[in-house]
């Protein structure tokens, strides 16, 4: 047995003991976890709120690294190395299928909220030395969904101009990605206190999140807004982008009116829903990293995962506002 958490009711988050994992076959590697990284689904599913059907108990945590300590012959893995779990397990490259979505891992698939567990090696990437267990636990999820929805499906290049919304993990990642790419971004925030950081990180323009910034943001030319807000910004995503831009639709943290079809249609906007990303889009994210870090905003020792959930929910952690992930420590 290994020690871990699983969620036995909505709302609940239980310290158990969870089997050990399957023995090791030929194409599998055993993980002792090392880091865990948060995301706001985890929270949903926590509440219930994301999956309301989904059986209990379940192991919680999409996102996490650990060290191979038993690695079968085939899986190309050695005893030591470190290695990233994909979010998706039988999603390696393409667009995703109806069971991609249900068979993401923390909910219907277990999560790795374990001491150890045993993963296909399909389904894990070797974690590069520049990285740190907590950087790289940040990737498999927002780090992805950034990645996706900026150069899979937004068609990002040099001089394009990039809307991102606040300081969450997405946000962020979407932000460093597309400077790194030469890109311009103007970031808005509902917290007018993170707009240094937010310059500081490469934003050449910030606004409040504020009624009208929509508009507002239209003389910095708009190719392509990663929404994260949903029904509250979807309004003023459609106001800022450009004639013929895109909208990638990532989130639904902002409850609000909803889309306006007749702006959207009338500019002739691409809506593009993203979900996360494959296998490959994890292997090209790590790659075109280069020298950008994650940002994390707390560290929580695995012993104290609710704290995580708390920071995450509050975007506060140990008296200070939450800015990027909140990782978890072995
Ligand atoms: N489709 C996918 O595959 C996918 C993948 C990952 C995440 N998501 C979704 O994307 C969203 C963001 O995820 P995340 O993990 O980056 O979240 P997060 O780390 O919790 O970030 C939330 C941040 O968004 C900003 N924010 C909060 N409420 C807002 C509002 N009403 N309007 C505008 N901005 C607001 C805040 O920044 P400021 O304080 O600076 O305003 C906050 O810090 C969530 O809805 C999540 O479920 C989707």
């Amino acid at each position: 047995m290994a020690e871990g958490w699983r969620v036995p009711r909505f709302g609940d988050l239980e310290r158990t003991a969870l089997p050990a994992g399957a023995p090791v076959g030929p194409g599998a590697v055993r993980l002792r976890m090392r880091a865990w990284s948060l995301n706001y689904r985890d929270l949903l599913l926590l509440r219930g709120a994301y999956d309301p059907r989904l059986p209990l108990p379940y192991v919680p945590l999409s996102d996490g690294v650990g060290e191979v300590i038993e690695a079968g012959a085939a899986s190309g893995f050695r005893p030591g190395e470190r290695a990233v779990a994909t979010f998706a397990p039988g999603w390696i490259d393409g667009a995703p299928d109806a069971d991609v979505v249900r068979t993401a891992r923390g909910a219907r698939t277990p999560g790795l909220a374990a001491a150890e567990v045993v993963l296909d090696a399909r389904e894990l990437v070797r974690v590069p030395d520049g990285l740190s267990d907590a950087e790289a636990a940040t990737l498999p999820c927002a780090g992805v969904t950034a990645w996706t929805a900026l150069f899979r499906h937004g068609g990002v290049r040099p001089g394009s101009g990039v809307v991102v919304m606040g300081t969450g993990g997405v946000s962020l990642f979407a932000l460093q990605l597309a400077r790194a790419a030469g890109a311009r971004v103007l970031a808005t925030t509902t917290s007018p206190g993170k707009a240094e950081l937010l310059r500081e990180l490469g934003a050449a323009e910030v606004l409040d999140a504020a009624p009208g910034w929509g508009k507002a943001a239209r003389a910095f030319g708009v190719d392509l807004v990663v929404d994260v807000g949903g029904a509250g910004t979807i309004r003023e995503s459609v106001e800022a982008c450009r004639v013929g831009g895109t909208i990638a639709l990532v989130g639904n943290l902002a409850a609000g009116p909803g889309l306006d079809p007749v702006p959207a249609f009338m500019k002739q906007l691409r809506l593009q829903g993203v979900f996360t990303g494959a296998r490959r889009d994890l292997e090209d994210l790590i790659r075109g990293l280069g020298a950008i870090r994650p940002v994390i905003g707390a560290t929580v020792p695995f012993d104290a995962l609710p704290e995580a959930f708390a920071a995450l929910e509050a975007r506060a952690h140990g008296g200070r506002p939450l800015v990027g992930k909140v990782a978890v420590a072995a």
